[in-house]
């Protein structure tokens, strides 16, 4: 079993690390040159509620560390909004295009309503018949890629799970969904410091058209999926507007595949690094909805979420002025001492293991039991057809401070005996 300590952000053996203020978190740079942990904990232990300044019209944004805090303003949205942006980025350009026409950046009323409308289509019951299906193409991937031997884990199988869930709930054509995973990649990460701002706009450009030549299609004709439920629903008699509807595509299909993958990338990579916990997998001493929870801990994809303060706000010895931007570092929380014994530690048994990588409170994540029905359909295959997971290569990480995850991942998986060979057609 690994049990990680880490060591001081930015420490070289006796020269003290810079001060916290030399961290720059707007800077995707900084997650790719730094220990993420080492630096979570000196915010924690440092600096819990800390003020960052920017060089943005925005003059700085609130850090906020702790679990605690994290939870608690989470929680909060009567003095803390979402409708002026839920990430650093947008809430750093002083606002989201989107504002009251998604949900999650919508708050009050109108985001339960919607929030109803939405989860009618991503209750559990209702996505009981998809989790055969999911569970069904994952192993197929994954007997193909045992076939192949060495491969690429993110684009050969990652990529192909998730897309294809939410693709055939919203019934996208099968041939637009490598682009759209193409697009997703590009509006909430890069792929490297090369990819342009442009390139990210362009993308979330395309996606919005295409959604709404669908949404328009369904609006004539709907069918069985959840464009048609957005485009036919009504909440007081009234059916949603057309910026409602596209937007809304537009957060299912960025949510329902980008964090799904990243956590099926970074749980393979945390079970070839942790070969005590592959055993404790394999030989079923840990059911794999305990080691899923703590893929999700672990790997932790959404990093932050962000809101915007309503009104004067104490948190601990500090105020946070109304109109201040606040992040929520859930990359931090997930790893407090003060919650979770030896966090550093990579315990597919954990419990109890109440991580809020899906956030917490009103916005709490509606693609959940989703998003962990792919998780959990990955660890089942990797524990019953999977003997051995070996790495080829560093992990190609993405470039993002919102986004913690992978582009490319070269690995060598070895077969168990018993898996017949691979055949089966991966559909959709
Ligand atoms: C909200 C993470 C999968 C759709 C959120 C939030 C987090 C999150 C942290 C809170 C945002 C906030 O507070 O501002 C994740 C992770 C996933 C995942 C880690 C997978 C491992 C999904 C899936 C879908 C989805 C599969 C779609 C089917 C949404 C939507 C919201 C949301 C629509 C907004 C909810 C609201 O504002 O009421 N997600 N998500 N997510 N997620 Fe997910």
């Amino acid at each position: 079993m690994t049990t990680q300590q880490p060591a001081p952000a930015g420490a070289t053996g006796t020269t003290p690390p810079p001060p916290l203020g030399a961290y720059d978190l707007t800077d995707p740079q900084t997650f790719l040159d730094t220990d993420p942990h080492a630096l979570w904990r000196r915010f924690r232990t440092e600096s819990p509620v800390h003020w960052h300044a920017t060089d943005t019209p925005v003059p700085g944004f609130w850090v906020i560390s702790t679990y605690a805090d994290v939870v608690t303003l989470y929680r909060d949205n009567k003095q803390f909004t979402s409708e002026q942006g839920n990430v650093l980025a947008t809430l750093l350009q002083g606002g989201d295009s989107a504002s009251r026409k998604m949900l999650a950046v919508t708050d009050g009323p109108r985001h339960s309503e919607i929030r109803n409308v939405m989860l009618k289509s991503f209750s559990p019951r209702v996505l009981e018949p998809v989790v055969a299906g999911v569970h069904r193409r994952t192993r197929e991937l994954v007997a193909q890629a045992l076939e192949r031997g060495e491969l690429d884990f993110v684009t050969d199988v990652a990529d192909h799970i998730p897309i294809n869930t939410i693709g055939d709930l919203m019934d996208v054509p099968a041939a637009d969904r490598d682009r759209l995973v193409e697009w997703n990649t590009q509006t909430l990460s890069r792929h490297s410091s090369e990819d342009s701002v442009l390139d990210e706009v362009v993308a979330r450009n395309e996606i919005l058209l295409y959604f709404s030549e669908l949404a328009a299609e369904r609006r004539r004709n709907p069918g069985d999926d959840v464009i048609s439920a957005l485009a036919t629903a009504t909440v007081d008699g009234k059916p949603l507007s057309e910026d409602e509807i596209v937007f809304n595509c537009y957060s299912l299909i960025l949510g329902g595949d980008e964090s799904s993958r990243m956590s099926s990338i970074g749980g393979l990579i945390a079970f070839s690094e942790n070969p005590e916990e592959w055993r404790r997998l394999k030989d079923g001493e840990v059911t794999v909805e305990s080691a899923t929870e703590e893929v999700l801990r672990w790997t932790t994809p959404a990093m932050h979420f962000g809101r915007r303060a309503l009104v004067d706000v104490p948190v601990r010895d500090q105020v946070i002025r109304a109109g201040d931007v606040i992040t929520l570092w859930n990359s931090s929380a997930n790893f407090d001492e003060d919650v979770f014994d030896d966090p550093y530690r990579f315990d597919i048994g954990r419990t109890p293991n109440k991580h809020v990588a899906f956030g917490h409170g009103p916005h709490f994540c509606l693609g959940a039991f989703l998003g962990r029905v792919h998780v959990n359909a990955m660890v089942d295959a990797l524990r019953t057809m999977v003997s051995g997971i070996r790495l080829q290569g560093p992990p190609q990480r993405l470039y993002s401070n919102f986004v913690h995850g992978y582009s490319g991942l070269p690995v060598a998986l070895t077969a168990e005996p018993a898996t017949p060979a691979a055949a089966g057609k991966v559909t959709g």
